[in-house]
């Protein structure tokens, strides 16, 4: 990886990430190739443009993993990638917010952002060739926010790859292919949430998703409600935080709930209440909380896509507050920040409900809140964030929008 270099230097400033990838790319194209000077960009066509949407979860934290249920929403903040065919088999990847280049050769293994990039064309080539490509990318996606930034940068590099190299996937399986790269390539034992959101996710809309079945179903949001995002500031990383504990947690918990309860238990979605109380003295304090909430998870997330589909969003607030209690207490998730942030939303008027979103640990908090309130209820929260939750604090209003799409093709 080639760190620092100046090609930004020569693009005029934009404002969105789709037009600061297609700067970043003119600028990366005519500083031309140092590395071989055999294989020039192909630079006729106009650039294939691919963006793709970080994601907040309403309800349904740490299900994913156990098979069980979500309710996220893509939020209008994107990965964008602009890219061209190369006539070689090398990516030439160009970060435009963090100034800095990789050069990929297939096999290549690298860290940092340009692992995401490796990961998803190594799993893409799996089936067929992936060409080789220059590729510009640009975010307004807060990284280490848990607004899911990793997800959207595989999502949008592997719509733009297949789309270079004249191919294309049902977004469901650009999602698997993306989140078996995270896995593979990156190292986090996660579920598929973050994936599904990118991809499948409709404007205006929640996503109910099934992990088990992989099954999702489109809720609309209505008109009347507002969603706000507030950033801790706090900066978590999954691969160093104890997101796969937990994952370890789990397996852990349903290999003894198996072995007491005698039963076939497929993953922690097939125990209920019942079952874990009738079997809770023989398991592990710590795993009886593991398991009691990812059970009473799935039931919030039943009932909040029950309630947003009856537009009782008093119900849907409910169960937010009850999933953060839940995260907070029983699944070990949840940091001061967190806690103040849900805390000083819930006191907010106009707001239904507030819980962390993401892996925890840092990262943002979610509020679901009145429309007709929205304005008034980020100033209130915005204004006293740097005292109750941070001095790093941000707090932005985002709307329910589509999953991964190529620019021009929406
Ligand atoms: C992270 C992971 C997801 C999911 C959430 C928690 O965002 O990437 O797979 O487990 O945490 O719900």
């Amino acid at each position: 990886m080639t760190d620092g270099d100046d090609t930004d230097d020569a693009a005029p400033t934009a404002s969105t990430p789709v037009e600061r990838a297609k700067a970043a790319l003119a600028a990366f194209e005519a500083d031309g190739d140092a590395s071989d000077s055999t294989s020039p960009p192909t630079e006729s066509a106009p650039p294939t443009v691919a963006v793709a949407p970080g994601r907040v979860n309403l309800v349904g934290g740490h299900t994913d993993y156990n098979d069980g249920l979500c309710l996220p929403m893509a939020v209008d903040r994107h990965v964008a990638v602009a890219a061209r065919p190369r006539s070689d088999d090398r990516l030439r990847v160009r970060a435009a917010d963090f100034d800095e280049t990789a050069e990929l050769d297939p096999g290549d293994d690298p860290d940092g952002w340009a692992a995401y990039v490796a990961a998803v064309a190594r799993v893409l080539r799996e089936d067929d060739p992936i060409d080789g490509a220059d590729l510009a990318i640009a975010s307004d996606v807060p990284t280490g926010a848990g607004l899911s930034s990793s997800a959207a940068l595989e999502l949008s590099v592997g719509r733009a790859l297949l789309a270079v190299s004249g191919r294309d996937l049902p977004a469901a399986d650009l999602a698997l292919a993306c989140w078996r790269a995270e896995r593979e390539g990156v190292g986090v034992e996660c579920g598929i949430l973050d994936q599904f959101s990118a991809a499948l996710c409709e404007a205006d809309s929640a996503l109910f998703l099934d992990c088990r079945s992989r099954e999702t179903e489109s809720v609309p949001l209505g008109d009347g409600v507002g969603v706000l995002v507030i950033d801790t500031g706090v900066s978590h990383e999954l691969t160093e935080s104890g997101y796969n504990d937990r994952v370890r947690e789990c397996a852990a918990a349903l290999d003894s709930l198996r072995e007491v309860a005698d039963r076939d238990l497929d993953s922690l979605r097939d125990v209920d209440l019942a079952l874990l109380d009738a079997h809770a003295d023989a398991l592990e304090p710590v795993h009886r909380r593991r398991v009691r909430h990812v059970v009473t998870e799935n039931e919030r997330v039943r009932n909040a896509r029950d309630a947003l589909a009856a537009g009782d969003l008093d119900r849907v607030g409910d169960a937010m507050l009850a999933a953060h209690d839940s995260l907070r207490d029983d699944y070990e998730v949840s940091c001061p920040e967190l806690d103040a942030a849900v805390e000083l939303a819930a006191e907010t008027p106009g707001v239904y409900g507030a819980r962390m979103t993401g892996g925890g640990f840092g990262g943002s908090a979610v509020a679901l809140v009145d429309g007709d309130a929205l304005d008034q209820a980020a100033r209130a929260i915005r204004a006293a964030a740097p005292e109750r939750v941070g001095p790093d604090a941000d707090v932005f209003a985002c709307r329910p929008s589509a999953g991964v799409r190529l620019v021009g093709e929406e």
